[in-house]
């Protein structure tokens, strides 16, 4: 009794890393810590706890540049020793598909980076910038001088509707990349990365998810290739690994994590044997020895649909030898489940952390989620849906604390 007393009285006043002096009330003193809220170290980097900002493209970045807006969303959402990942940034001109989504290859961007950049580093956040290639995502206005965007194959991409249930997207049907381009494009991600250095982030995640470019190659449902990079499962993996390669020879193995998604159907994309693709990839990955290996859940049926689903990730959380992100339709109680049961070491969150700039706070004093509104993911405001979710504590507005 008198021990609980004395802890008490010690986590009230003691400083706490991200919440800040004097801010848990006795009802959360942590008699035991919540696993998702515990230190961690990744790599040369010391995390406070394990909530993690996962990529968000929320399209305000206006012909492809970084805006000061984002400097406000960003820091909003960083906690002392959080880790946060940029939203998906385009490799080069070639790599968009979708309006005002940010690129890293040219000086403006990573000049405008900067300061947001900066801004994550001010309050103690650790920031990866998410690089990306849309592949045949795409549209040719949004391609240069209107050419047809490029993948691993000419097969095209039916008509979607977008997460928010609303815009119906169309695509320009691709052109088949040549063998002898290939070198080039891994070449964009290896100048990806050292610009991301440039403008200031701590490291990179290669964006190898989603029916993106990358999974345009990686999957047998859309990729009919007869070169070295068709056919066995080696081959079809050999771009995204070639793209680690140089993307790790260019920064360091120590800064460069990448996201996969093997269970999902994005935009088409889906492989006939997805827990041999996502093993093959995971052994893979162990010989660069990079810093962080992220995955989508089985469940994600869609970005923003979870089902029931009995497939896991835990046979590649097993086999990795890196940090383990999980991703995917969690909420508070399913993060601490998956870091208690060790079946990942740091958990992404999407929407939640999207509609609640305090959201490691709010977790720690299991203290209620503003819903979010799908309505205003993709809008350009650089305000409404952006930067006006309330705090917990509303007198701070995430700008001080
Ligand atoms: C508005 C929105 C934008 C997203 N943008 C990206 C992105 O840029 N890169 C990416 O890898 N995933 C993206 N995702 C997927 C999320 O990172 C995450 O995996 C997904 O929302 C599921 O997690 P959640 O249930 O915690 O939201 C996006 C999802 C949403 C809702």
């Amino acid at each position: 009794m008198i021990l609980g007393v004395i802890s008490n009285h010690f986590y009230k006043y003691h400083y706490h890393p991200f919440l800040g002096h004097n801010s848990i009330p006795d009802m959360a003193a942590p008699q035991h810590p919540i696993p998702l809220l515990t230190p961690y170290k990744l790599g040369k980097f010391n995390l406070s706890h394990r909530v993690v900002l996962a990529p968000l493209t929320r399209q305000r970045s206006y012909n492809n540049v970084p805006q000061p807006h984002a400097v406000l969303y960003y820091s909003q959402r960083t906690s002392n020793g959080g880790l946060l990942i940029a939203e998906a940034t385009g490799v080069s001109d070639t790599a968009q598909g979708y309006p005002q989504t940010p690129g890293i290859w040219t000086q403006e961007q990573v000049q405008a980076w900067k300061p947001i950049v900066d801004a994550v580093h001010a309050k103690g956040g650790v920031f990866f910038c998410q690089i990306w290639h849309v592949g045949r995502v795409s549209h040719s206005d949004y391609q240069p001088n209107g050419q047809v965007p490029i993948s691993s194959t000419d097969k095209p991409l039916s008509p979607q509707i977008r997460s928010n249930g609303i815009d119906k997207v169309e695509f320009t049907p691709p052109r088949r990349l040549r063998t002898d381009e290939i070198p080039g494009i891994v070449n964009d991600f290896r100048l990806a990365a050292r610009n991301a250095m440039e403008a200031g982030f701590d490291g990179v995640e290669i964006h190898g998810a989603h029916g993106y470019l990358l999974e345009q190659f990686m999957k047998d449902k859309v990729n009919d290739r007869t070169d070295e990079y068709g056919g066995s499962l080696e081959n079809r993996c050999r771009f995204a690994l070639e793209v680690v390669e140089a993307v790790v020879n260019e920064i360091g193995a120590d800064r460069v994590g990448i996201r996969l998604s093997p269970f999902a159907e994005y935009s088409e994309c889906g492989d006939s044997n997805p827990k041999q693709l996502g093993l093959y990839m995971v052994n893979a990955l162990n010989k660069y020895g990079i810093l962080y290996c992220h995955m989508v859940e089985p469940r994600m049926k869609t970005v923003g649909e979870k089902i029931e689903c009995p497939y896991s990730l835990v046979p590649m959380r097993k086999a990795f030898n890196g940090t383990f992100i999980a991703a995917g339709g969690y909420d508070r109680q399913d993060g601490i489940n998956a870091v208690a049961q060790d079946r990942a070491d740091l958990v992404a969150y999407g929407r939640f952390f999207l509609a609640n700039p305090d959201l490691p706070k709010r977790f720690a004093l299991d203290a209620p989620l503003n819903k979010y509104h799908r309505d205003t993911f993709y809008i350009s405001d650089p305000v409404l849906g952006y930067t006006d979710y309330p705090f917990l504590d509303q007198e701070t507005n995430g700008v001080a604390s």
